[in-house]
């Protein structure tokens, strides 16, 4: 019998409609464009503005599409896990909520936070799951309303996140293509860096840390940036050490969209050229949980069954790391 691993099969992604721009920003908070430019690669956000919608809209929408793009029957999905950092509510899982929304019956689901690298670490999940032998058919989806939790008063993170959804389903594979290695790590070094204060079982909500502002998130930008930076730059690096890759048997790099300067120094670290990183920092900005599907989503039409695929993501905790995965199909497959 051969060995199982776990392929992604499909992807889909949805982002709102109304879109931020630089422009729009400068009359909110004292910034410009040049310096949202040249200091992070962005240049648009989208937002979703419906108040009666949450995250769980989004990642519906992302999952619809994989499921009509795939031609997937959503009543033979297993399990869906739900990566995201702005839950619908604290409790009652997000999730549950999107797995019955487009009819995947006969599947559990649970949310998964690890603030911006809640896909990559839930792509270590679902592929598990899969490699075990244990399910078939595992769809990751990862989604933030970010818009639900930033301060537009803050110029140092209002003008960094957006909302979006991304989805990829995970399925077994018998040519050992799919996920081949990882690493991750988490440390609480960055606990403070990088956080929304209230709301949680420490300082639960009250007239105070609304007032506060403390239900927004806060960071410290110049010390998350360097922690960044040093991390996922060192994870790919390890990576490909640890596979005998060379930067020329790299295909593609899909880093998390925080920042370009950080993605250029991880691209940088692995002496790979600017064509084989993937980016659309500059039309989403950061969105959390969303960045890695985004990416596949946007480029799926260049990745061909068989090319070496880096991933790699930094974010609050501190939470980071790096995955070498095969890419399993080419786009025009059906
Ligand atoms: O996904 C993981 C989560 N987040 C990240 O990975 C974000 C990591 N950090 C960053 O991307 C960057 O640190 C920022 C984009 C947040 C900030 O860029 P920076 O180059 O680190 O700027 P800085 O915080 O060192 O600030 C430089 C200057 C300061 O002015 P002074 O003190 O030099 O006069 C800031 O007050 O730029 C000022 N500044 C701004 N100016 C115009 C800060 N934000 C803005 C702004 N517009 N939006």
């Amino acid at each position: 019998m051969s060995t199982i691993t776990a392929a992604i099969t499909a992807v889909g992604s949805y982002v709102p409609d109304f879109v931020l721009t630089n422009k729009e920003l400068e009359t909110m908070v004292d910034t410009n464009d040049e310096w949202i430019t040249t200091r992070t690669g962005i240049k648009e956000r989208r937002i979703l503005k419906d108040a009666d919608k949450g995250t769980s809209y989004l990642a519906i929408k992302a999952a619809e599409d994989l499921i009509k793009k795939a031609n997937v029957d959503p009543l033979t999905i297993d399990m869906i896990i739900m990566a995201t950092a702005t839950p619908d509510m604290m409790v009652a899982s997000t999730g549950v909520h999107v797995a019955s929304s487009i009819g995947a019956t006969n599947a559990f689901s649970y949310d998964l936070q690890a603030a911006c690298s809640s896909f990559l670490y839930g792509m270590s999940t679902a592929a598990a799951y899969i490699q075990s032998g244990r399910y078939k058919k595992v769809l990751l989806i990862g989604a933030d309303k970010m818009s639900s939790i930033v301060d537009y008063t803050d110029r140092s993170t209002c003008i960094i996140f957006g909302d979006g959804a991304g989805a990829a389903l995970f399925e077994p594979n018998h040519e050992g293509l799919g996920l081949q290695d990882e690493y991750l790590r988490s440390d609480s070094v960055g606990r403070d860096f990088l956080k929304i204060p209230a709301g949680g079982s420490l300082i639960p909500a009250s007239e105070e840390t609304v007032k506060n502002r403390q239900h927004n998130i806060m960071q410290d930008g110049k010390t998350v940036f360097k922690f960044a930076v040093t991390n996922m730059a060192d994870a790919s690096e390890t990576i490909l050490k640890r596979n005998n890759l060379t930067n020329e048997q790299v295909n593609w790099l899909v880093p998390h969209q925080a920042n370009k300067r950080i993605i250029d120094a991880t691209a940088g670290r692995m002496n790979l050229e600017d064509s084989k990183v993937l980016m659309n920092i500059e039309r989403y900005g950061n969105t959390t949980s969303a960045t890695l599907p985004l990416v596949l989503a946007d480029f799926e039409h260049v990745l061909k069954k068989g090319d070496n695929v880096i991933f790699a993501a930094f974010g609050g905790g501190f939470t980071w790391g790096s995955i070498f995965l095969k890419w399993a199909y080419d786009t025009n497959k059906n």
